[in-house]
């Protein structure tokens, strides 16, 4: 990181004309572009199949784009897909983890695998306690644990990475709606520690509730970007049907 000291101007997180045909000829995303700096929360919206996971995927190289860039902190990500994977965190809709270890024992193994040594005991249960793990549960298997618990202890180890940039696929789509609301409530303490965050979801609500810009995508393109500030006396929903249903050429604005 020290060679590319971050500076307000530039974004932490940006899509460049991002473009992914699949290897069976689908357009799934059509040059997509946007940028997210630090301290920002980016929604995507949009319908199954609209390009959500493809852009989030393309950004952790887990894939490559057939035209444009994905960069993070200036970083190509498939021309230097190492250096771009220390600047991000993922948290993806399943958490792959391992069912036989207790989350401690999973945030133990994530972080050194991460090259963090340093954390200790006390680090892991106030990170689990942070993201709304009980304690009575930090012990026990994750193979008891429900999708949410699961969820929330995948959040944790992203947490631990520390990250300037953090990635979340649908992240509230296991919670209940207290986990939820409290999930809502840690989102925005990361983007307070500057964190830039890139989300996709299909919570409307929470989307207009969080983020500081909303993109509605729609058949691999973003068919409505809008700033926070500009939704504030917006029924998102009204929109987004709207925007669904082809008739954004009649709207205003
Ligand atoms: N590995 C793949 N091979 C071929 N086509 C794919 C692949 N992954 C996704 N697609 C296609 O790309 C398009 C975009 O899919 P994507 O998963 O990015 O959508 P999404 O917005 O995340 O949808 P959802 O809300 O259902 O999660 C869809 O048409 C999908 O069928
Ligand atoms: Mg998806």
């Amino acid at each position: 990181m020290s060679e590319l000291p971050l500076q307000s101007t530039q974004p932490m997180l940006e899509a460049v004309n991002l473009t992914k045909r699949y290897e069976d000829g689908v357009l799934a995303l059509d040059r997509v572009s946007f940028q997210v700096r630090a301290g920002e929360i980016f929604a995507m919206l949009g319908g199954n199949g609209a390009g959500k996971t493809t852009t989030i995927n393309l950004f952790l190289n887990f894939i490559e784009p057939t035209e444009g860039e994905a960069r993070i902190n200036g970083i190509v990500t498939h021309l230097e897909p190492l250096k771009a994977k220390e600047q991000i965190a993922f948290v993806s809709e399943n958490v792959m983890l391992y069912a036989n270890f207790t989350a401690i024992q999973n945030l133990d193994f994530f972080a050194r695998l991460g090259g963090q040594t340093h954390y200790t005991r006390d680090d892991y249960h106030n990170v689990l306690l942070r993201v709304g793990l009980a304690k009575e549960a930090h012990h026990k298997r994750l193979r008891g644990y429900s999708k949410g618990m699961r969820q929330k202890c995948g959040i944790a180890i992203a947490i631990l990475k520390n990250a300037p940039a953090i990635l979340l696929d649908e992240p509230t789509s296991g919670l209940d709606p207290k986990a939820g609301h409290d999930f809502i409530e840690l989102l925005a303490s990361l983007r307070a520690e500057g964190k830039a965050i890139l989300m996709s979801t299909h919570d409307i609500f929470r989307a207009k509730e969080i983020a500081d810009s909303v993109a509605i995508m729609n058949d691999g393109k973003i068919i409505m970007q809008r700033p926070a500030a500009a939704l504030v006396d917006t029924d998102l929903e009204q929109l987004y049907m709207q925007y669904m249903a082809g008739r954004s050429s009649e709207l205003v604005g």
